[in-house]
């Protein structure tokens, strides 16, 4: 039977992950910095919960390489994920992945950002590459803009204040569901057939975030509306909010890529590999509805 290691597990792709694997044929085993909270965490899933409190947790810590080992020891596979906070690739992530081909790792699914085959600056692209040149085989799923950065960056303004407030524009964003993501993950880790292969994985549809705002509207029954602040208009209220300088330089990177509208793009590959379509945006809504109500 497979031993599969999920790392980023108490996160939003990696639950979902730990959740349907637990219904695979398979060793679930989840990575986490701290398995008290991480069971925590884990038991009040927003759409499922975790009954089972059994889930087999090793600690594990990308900045600790004492923790690589134990957490490593028997995996046949790896669910990678970067954490948002570790940017330098070869201090803090390459550790960890020369610890997973020394444990004879077989495979490696890491979820990867939409254009990150295209931009060699960012994390993602030098984890790639990293993975490529240590020779461990793997399958790159480079996704798009979650759908759940709404119910967690987002949540407050549009459940206190009915608005989201962003630099985005007109722009169109594929927004995906991670319940799709770890999906395609479960698929690609349980299946034969995913190594030495990238996949974009987008929703089904790219919406501007007016259309975000009355998808809300309609769901939630209360106006939403979308400020569509400028960039600098935008920093000057994030600092208001007392948001780190380094927290809103990344939303700012994100949200002008959607202005300029390269966050458009939509693929098949979410439908191919699951033989459905993807989750809509309207779905989202009424699935999570209770986070801004
Ligand atoms: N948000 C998007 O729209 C989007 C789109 C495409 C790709 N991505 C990429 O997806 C990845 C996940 O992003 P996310 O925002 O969804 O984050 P997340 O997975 O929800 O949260 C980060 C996870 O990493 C863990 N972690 C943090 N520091 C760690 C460390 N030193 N060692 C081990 N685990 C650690 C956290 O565990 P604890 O419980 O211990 O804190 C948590 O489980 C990022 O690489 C991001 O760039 C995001």
């Amino acid at each position: 039977m497979l031993t599969i290691l999920v790392t980023g597990a108490t996160g939003n792709v990696g639950q979902e992950v730990i959740r349907l694997l637990l219904n695979q044929n398979c060793q679930v085993r989840a990575a986490v910095r701290n398995p008290d909270t991480a069971t925590e965490i884990l038991s009040v899933h927003p759409t499922a919960g975790f009954s089972d409190h059994s889930i087999d947790r090793v600690p594990f810590n990308f900045t600790n390489p004492a923790t690589f080992a134990t957490a490593f020891q028997g995996v046949d596979k790896l669910f990678l994920v970067r954490p948002p906070n570790l940017a330098n690739v070869r201090k803090q992530i390459a550790p960890a992945l020369e610890a997973a081909k020394r444990a004879g790792v077989k495979q490696v699914v890491f979820l990867s950002i939409l254009g990150a085959d295209r931009n060699p600056i960012l994390p993602h692209s030098k984890i790639e590459s990293y993975i490529n040149r240590l020779g461990i085989p793997a399958t790159f799923l480079r996704a798009s803009f979650f759908m759940q950065n709404l119910n967690t960056t987002h949540k407050e303004e549009i459940k206190t204040r009915g608005e989201l407030v962003l630099p985005a524009g007109h722009g169109r964003t594929s927004f995906i569901d991670v319940r799709d993501i770890a999906a395609v993950a479960v698929r690609t880790l349980m299946e034969d057939g995913h190594s030495h292969k990238a996949y974009t994985l987008t929703g089904g549809e790219a919406l501007t975030y007016y259309e975000v705002a009355d998808i809300f509207t309609a769901v939630l029954g209360k106006p939403i509306h979308y400020t569509n602040l400028s960039v600098w208009n935008f920093i000057k209220q994030m600092r208001d909010r007392g948001l780190p300088m380094d927290f809103i330089t990344v939303m700012v990177g994100i949200y002008t890529t959607a202005r300029l509208g390269l966050a458009s793009h939509v693929t098949p590959d979410v439908e191919q590999l699951l033989a459905r379509p993807p989750l809509t945006v309207r779905q989202y809504v009424e699935d999570y509805r209770q986070f801004w109500l």
